[in-house]
């Protein structure tokens, strides 16, 4: 598994909370209205986004399990979310966060998914979710995972799942050359067999669909302005790498498109969010 740096999480951060698709999010806060308390686990929960990205549209008592496996962004979750709560305790091994009327419990566990997802569903939360994950994953772990929820008649809401589309301004004459080069990386293993990259979103929407439950997607671009060019730097910083170890882009042409990147004046960078229940 490729690393995450929690500086790199942090810097995304606002931007993935920009882009959730707030059709999806309000799909998924009416199921739980009415409820006066709920459990989620947190899929690859990086440092935390996703409980903050989250937990306004539902229910004000809510209990999180958050799962990586890298104990470092498991220690910085802990970290943030003391930071971000309006007030936070420990309990025991819980972290208790209130957050405007919203009381939150917390508990975080290290767990490779691949291995151990059947140990992490059989918790049997109201609410399995994840961000910008399930792209790292492959078709077959994705169907596995699918028929494990669906067995359990367990929701998912997913967000920021990377689907390809990738358009840059000012244009290289090499963009076509690095996005194929790109894409072509995002199917490497992760960890978890040779990774769905693009096709994660339709690959589980396929997968739900077939086993009955009801799917919503809606769109969760990123759209990058010069108010985030740090955040556009990382990113073209981080294509280039991926492109150059695959040998398809020769070095002087990506340094050249990295140069024009980083400096850009805009980028939009696909993603989709799902929602799938049982009906
Ligand atoms: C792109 S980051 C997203 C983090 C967080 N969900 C967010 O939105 O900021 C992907 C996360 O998946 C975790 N991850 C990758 N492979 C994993 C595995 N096999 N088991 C558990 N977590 C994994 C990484 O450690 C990382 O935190």
């Amino acid at each position: 598994m490729a690393g995450f740096s929690p500086e790199w999480l942090a810097l995304r951060e606002p931007a993935d909370h920009a882009a959730r698709n707030p059709q999806v999010l309000g799909a998924v806060g009416a199921h739980f209205a009415g409820r006066n308390s709920m459990s989620v686990v947190d899929l690859g929960c990086g440092a935390g986004s996703n409980l903050r990205g989250t937990y306004a549209a539902l229910p004000l008592h809510q209990h999180w399990t958050l799962v990586d496996l890298d104990e470092r962004l498991l220690a910085a979750t802990r970290q943030t979310l003391t930071g971000w709560a309006d007030e936070a305790r420990e309990q025991g091994e819980e972290l208790v966060l209130t957050k405007g009327d919203h009381l939150i419990t917390v508990d975080t566990r290290q767990a490779d998914l691949n291995k151990d997802l059947e140990w992490v569903l059989g918790w049997q939360p109201d609410l399995v979710t994840a961000a910008a994950l399930f792209d790292l994953t492959s078709k077959r772990w994705l169907e596995r995972f699918v028929a494990a929820l669906t067995g359990q008649r367990l929701p998912l809401y997913t967000v920021l799942t990377y689907d390809g589309r990738e358009v840059w301004q000012p244009p290289h004459a090499a963009d076509a050359r690095v996005l194929a080069a790109f894409k072509h990386h995002q199917h490497g293993d992760k960890g978890f067999g040779p990774a769905a990259g693009p096709e994660a979103t339709d690959v589980m929407a396929e997968a739900f669909r077939k086993s009955g439950f009801a799917v919503s997607i809606g769109d969760s671009a990123w759209r990058i302005d010069e108010r985030r060019g740090e955040l556009a730097r990382m990113l073209a910083t981080g294509i280039a790498d991926a492109v150059l170890e695959t040998g398809q882009v020769d070095a002087a042409t990506i340094a050249d498109w990295l140069a024009t990147k980083s400096h850009a004046a805009s980028a939009l960078v696909g993603h989709h969010d799902l929602w799938a229940r049982p009906v």
